[in-house]
């Protein structure tokens, strides 16, 4: 039995307020505990969007009475909320900037209005920058230029993890995570499950899209550059993944460790690789106190398939539905208590705690 500390995603999309019937701050911390994720930092393209101290409370309260693992809660940048933003920082997990095409309404195109954002939120809090490619040429400019700490989220191109390493090569502030889907994944995977017929095609849509081989493999090759993984847990239903106009986003709390542990039997990944970039760095970038009492036990031998209607997740998928892997989560102790085993989630709603220590 292998034994790691609580795991921590930054990145998940929790669809509570407004999106239910997707996913809930139960559903959202059941799925997290039966992944061995201890700590989720949620998104906040929410509905309404999480932007100000009201839309913040809408968020808190339904994780205060709902989530079942730790948490906090992103703010997201608008047009014209810096001076708020900036004062709700230490409530926060810190500022989602989402400067590409993404699923909701928070998009800021026009860069004057990134300036008051990176000149008022605090140094000590991280600004998260959905930016793709050439926008993520420009956020690392204003990590440089503002002299201030930013965390890239899902990169997934060669020349994003390049351009990357250079900046840090040049002391630049910058950070980054890489989610599991774009390194087991390439635009054109056969592995995908897909549906019958072309229906199914929505079941790739996901922002940034699935690249291509050779971006796969330069992620791969520059382990030593992503700071963190992350799942990017983006459920939508298998019907609106299957509709006419798919939504982009796959859920992925469930599949985060046993996709790893493939590559830590294969000799890509170490064990301390995958503690590294799921623990001890989030921690230090975003700034998360340490959980007492607090770990996983992995069955490393366990070799099973997986299955959609084995998942806790609301959504009802997966895009690695039938995938064989090797390695399952069959115990979460969480500050002393014991939160799953066995594939039963025993944490109550509501024992999962604000990180940010300021429940409203
Ligand atoms: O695939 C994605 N899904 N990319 C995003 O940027 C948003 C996310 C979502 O919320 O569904
Ligand atoms: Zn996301």
């Amino acid at each position: 039995m292998l034994e790691l500390p609580g795991l921590i995603d930054p990145h998940v999309h929790v669809r509570e307020p407004g999106q239910t019937h997707k996913e809930d701050w139960d559903t959202v911390t059941q799925a997290a505990l039966a992944g061995g994720v201890t700590t989720i930092l949620a998104m906040p393209n929410t509905k309404p969007p999480i932007f100000d101290a009201s839309t913040l409370d809408l968020a808190l309260n339904a994780a205060k009475s709902k989530a079942r693992c730790d948490y906090a809660q992103f703010l997201g940048a608008g047009p014209d909320n810096a001076d708020t933003a900036a004062a709700l920082a230490p409530q926060t997990a810190g500022l989602k900037m989402y400067l590409d095409s993404t699923f909701g309404e928070l998009r800021l195109d026009d860069m004057t209005l990134w300036m008051p954002h990176f000149e008022k939120f605090p140094k000590d809090y991280p600004i998260v920058l959905h930016s793709e490619s050439r926008t993520m040429a420009a956020g690392i400019l204003f990590a440089a230029v503002y002299d201030r700490p930013i965390h890239i989220a899902h990169v997934s191109l060669k020349e994003e993890i390049l351009l990357i390493k250079a900046a840090k090569e040049r002391g630049i502030k910058v950070t980054c995570e890489v989610c599991p889907h774009h390194l087991f994944l390439t635009a054109d995977s056969s592995s995908l499950t897909l549906g019958e017929g072309r229906r199914g095609e929505g079941r790739r849509e996901v922002r940034p899209r699935l690249a291509g081989k050779e971006d796969v493999e330069a992620l791969w090759q520059n382990l030593d550059v992503i700071d963190c993984f992350a799942t990017d847990h983006a459920p939508h239903t298998l019907a609106e993944k299957d509709s006419d106009n798919p939504p982009p986003g796959f859920p992925g709390l469930e599949t985060l460790l046993p996709l790893l542990l493939i590559a830590v039997d294969d000799g890509r990944l170490t064990i301390d690789d995958v503690i590294k970039r799921l623990h001890t760095n989030p921690r230090r970038i975003f700034n998360i106190p340490e959980q007492p009492e607090t770990w996983i036990e992995v069955d490393e031998t366990a070799e099973y398939e997986i299955k959609a209607a084995d998942q806790f997740t609301r959504c009802g998928w997966t895009p690695f539905d039938g995938w064989k892997v090797k390695g399952k989560v069959r115990k979460v102790v969480l500050r002393g208590q014991v939160a799953f085993e066995d594939g039963k989630v025993l944490a109550e709603q509501g024992y999962g705690r604000n990180v940010r220590g300021l429940e409203s």
